[in-house]
């Protein structure tokens, strides 16, 4: 896999890092939460993220998992509306949730799960991404906790992938242009 890496943004250690403060911040907004919080992780991008997240926070939780599709194939540019995969596996309504994503990039995806997460009845609603790639990022979606600012790049590792590839790349990196149509 190495060798398909053309450079890493972020190394496994530094991730780790991030989401150690994450974890924190977190943790420390839901400090005078009574109710069990809802993590709602959206598949497949944010396993990593939310494995290692989850063990960060000290909290009661449940978890709701969900999937769409936002890449169709080898395509690298987001689908403007992207279809539900998998429903949603828990309820919401009158529960807090957070949601957790690997990136928001084009914010399609973000805006769609916040609007069936709310229409289904969630007390409240927060969101952590691991990146986001502020240039893109639409200001009608909000979020609430960011890892790190990510240049404009198509990138791989700590569950993102190319064509479903490079997910347990342990650091953040940019394929090798040639790899990607
Ligand atoms: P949108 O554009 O809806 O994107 O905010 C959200 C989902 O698209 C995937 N995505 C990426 N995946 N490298 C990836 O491996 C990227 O640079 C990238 N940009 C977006 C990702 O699954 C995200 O949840």
């Amino acid at each position: 896999m190495d060798s398909d890496i053309d450079r890493i943004l972020y190394d496994h250690d530094r991730i780790l890092g991030r989401v150690r403060e994450l974890g924190r911040d977190i943790a420390a907004h839901y400090a005078d939460l009574e109710a069990p919080l809802t993590l709602v992780p959206i598949l497949s991008g944010s396993i990593i993220f939310v494995a290692d997240l989850i063990r960060e926070l000290p909290l009661k939780m449940r978890i709701a998992m969900l999937q769409l599709s936002s890449y169709p194939g080898t395509a690298t540019s987001p689908a403007q509306d992207p279809a539900t995969l998998i429903e949603l596996t828990g309820p919401v309504s009158g529960r807090h949730v957070l949601i957790v994503d690997d990136i928001l990039d084009t914010g399609n995806t973000l805006r769609r799960v916040r609007r069936m997460l709310l229409d289904r009845g969630a007390a409240s609603l927060r969101t952590a991404v691991l990146l986001r790639k502020p240039n893109k990022a639409p200001t009608d979606v909000p979020v609430d906790f960011v890892g790190f600012d990510v240049e404009d790049l198509f990138v791989v590792g700590y569950g993102l992938d190319y064509n479903d590839l490079y997910r347990n790349y342990p650091h953040i990196g940019v394929l090798r242009p040639e790899l990607m149509p």
